[in-house]
C-alpha cells in the first residue's frame, strides 16, 4: 500500500485482500516492483551502493471488472534495475522492451512522458490544483474525489466532458525543472537516432503513485480498449520511501496476456496436408487419397475417427497448410472439405480435383 500509492486505484480498489485462518492480513500481489524493492532493500544493496538489474515472471492479481485484456489473474514480465540514474538507462530499459516486442513481430507505439521530480512537480501539482479547483463543477465525482487525494490522475480520466475541460489545463511537460527537461530531450534524441519511434502524451500519469521522470507505455490498437501492453518508468524515491537509502531504479513489466494474441505462428512455415476422417467409413478413403497426394506433398493421415476440433488440433500440431476432412455427406458424393490455415478460406471440393 505504501509503495504502490494509498490514493492508486490499485489500492483502493483493486487489491485482492483478506484474513487467512491464521488471522493474518494478506494481499495476493497486484505488481511486482514493490515487492523487488523490498527485497533490493532487505539484503542491503541500497547501503552499498550496488548497482543490479533484475526479472521476474508471474502471476499477478487485482480485484478488477473483468473485461477483454483486464483480467482478474495475469502474468507479468518484468524488469527492475537500480542505481542506474541516468536517461542512458531509460533508453536501456525502452529499447529492450522495443526488442522483444520486435522479436515477437509485434506493432506497438511508445508513449512517453516525464513525472518530474520533487523539484518541479510539486509546483506542476499546485498549478493544477487551483486549475481543477476554478474547473470543479465541470468534473466527473471521480475527479472531483482525485483533486484533493491524487490530482494527477485526472489528466487521464476517460470521461469525456472531463477530456474536454483538461484540453486547457496546465501540462507538466511545460513545466519541467532544467535537469528534468534535458534529461526527457536527450532520450527522446536517443530514441530517434535508434529509430524507435515515440509519442509525447503529457496525460500519461500511470496508475502506480511511485514515479518520477519518464514514465512510458507500449500501446497497441489491435488489441482492444485495454491497449497498454507494456508499462513502467522510473521511480528514484521508491527505495528511499520504504526505508532504503535513497537509490535511483526504473523498471517495466509486460502484461502477457495481452500480446498472446499478437504472437501468431510464423504462417509462412505452414507447409502440405492433414487428413482427418470424421466418420469410420471415411476413414479409408482418406488413407487412399493422402497416399496419392503423398506424390506431391507432405500428407499426414490421422488413423483415428474424429470431430471437428480434435482434428484441427492435429492440423495444429502438425503445421499443416491444408486440412482435409471427410465425413458421411463428403463420402457419398466423393467430396472433400479443405481449409487453407493461411488464408482461412474453406470450401467442398471433388476428391478428383483436389488431386
Ligand atoms: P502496470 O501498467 O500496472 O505496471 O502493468 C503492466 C502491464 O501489465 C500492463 O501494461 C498490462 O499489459 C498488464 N496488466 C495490468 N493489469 C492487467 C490486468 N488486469 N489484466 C491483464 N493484464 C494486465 C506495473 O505493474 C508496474 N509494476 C510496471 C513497472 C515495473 N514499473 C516500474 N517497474
Amino acid at each position: 500500500m505504501r509503495s504502490v500509492g494509498e490514493s492508486s486505484d490499485i489500492v483502493t480498489k483493486e487489491m485482492y485482500r483478506f484474513e487467512d485462518k491464521g488471522s493474518h492480513d494478506v494481499c495476493m500481489r497486484p505488481e511486482g516492483t514493490a515487492g523487488v524493492v523490498r527485497s533490493y532493500i532487505n539484503s542491503k544493496y541500497d547501503r552499498q551502493g550496488t548497482k543490479a538489474r533484475y526479472y521476474y515472471y508471474g502471476q499477478m492479481f487485482r480485484y478488477e471488472r473483468p473485461q477483454k485484456g483486464r483480467l482478474r489473474s495475469f502474468h507479468q514480465f518484468g524488469c527492475e534495475s537500480f542505481g542506474y540514474g541516468s536517461f542512458f538507462e531509460d533508453f536501456n530499459i525502452i529499447s529492450l522492451i522495443a526488442q522483444i516486442l520486435q522479436e515477437l513481430g509485434i506493432e506497438a507505439t511508445l508513449k512517453l512522458n516525464s513525472l518530474g521530480c520533487s523539484e518541479c512537480m510539486g509546483p506542476y501539482k499546485n498549478e493544477l490544483v487551483a486549475f481543477l479547483k476554478a474547473n470543479r463543477e465541470g468534473l466527473c465525482k471521480e475527479c472531483d474525489v482525485r483533486i484533493e487525494k491524487n490530482p494527477i490522475r485526472v489528466l487521464d480520466c476517460k470521461n469525456e466532458q472531463c477530456k474536454s475541460l483538461l484540453k486547457d489545463a496546465p501540462l507538466i511537460t511545460d513545466r519541467l525543472c532544467n535537469s528534468c527537461k534535458s534529461d526527457l530531450d536527450s532520450l527522446k534524441d536517443l530514441l530517434q537516432k535508434a529509430d524507435i519511434s515515440y509519442e509525447i502524451d503529457p496525460a500519461l500519469v500511470r496508475g502506480l503513485d511511485y514515479y518520477t521522470k519518464s514514465a512510458f507505455e507500449f500501446v497497441s490498437s489491435q488489441i482492444g480498449a485495454q491497449s497498454a501492453m507494456a508499462g513502467g518508468g522510473r521511480y528514484d524515491r521508491l527505495v528511499e520511501e520504504l526505508g532504503g537509502k535513497s537509490t535511483p531504479a526504473i523498471g517495466f513489466a509486460i502484461g502477457i496476456e495481452r500480446i498472446m494474441d499478437l504472437v501468431y505462428p510464423d504462417e509462412s512455415a505452414l507447409d502440405g496436408y492433414y487428413l482427418g476422417a470424421m466418420s469410420a467409413d471415411a476413414l479409408e478413403r482418406c488413407m487412399l487419397l493422402g497416399t496419392k497426394l503423398k506424390k506431391r506433398a507432405k500428407v499426414e493421415i490421422s488413423y483415428e475417427t474424429k470431430g471437428f476440433k480434435s482434428h484441427m488440433k492435429g492440423v495444429q500440431r502438425s503445421k499443416a497448410r491444408y486440412a482435409l476432412f471427410i465425413g458421411e455427406d463428403e463420402l457419398k458424393d466423393d467430396l472433400v472439405w479443405i481449409k487453407d490455415i493461411k488464408t482461412q478460406e474453406q470450401k467442398r471440393i471433388k476428391a478428383s480435383s483436389l488431386l
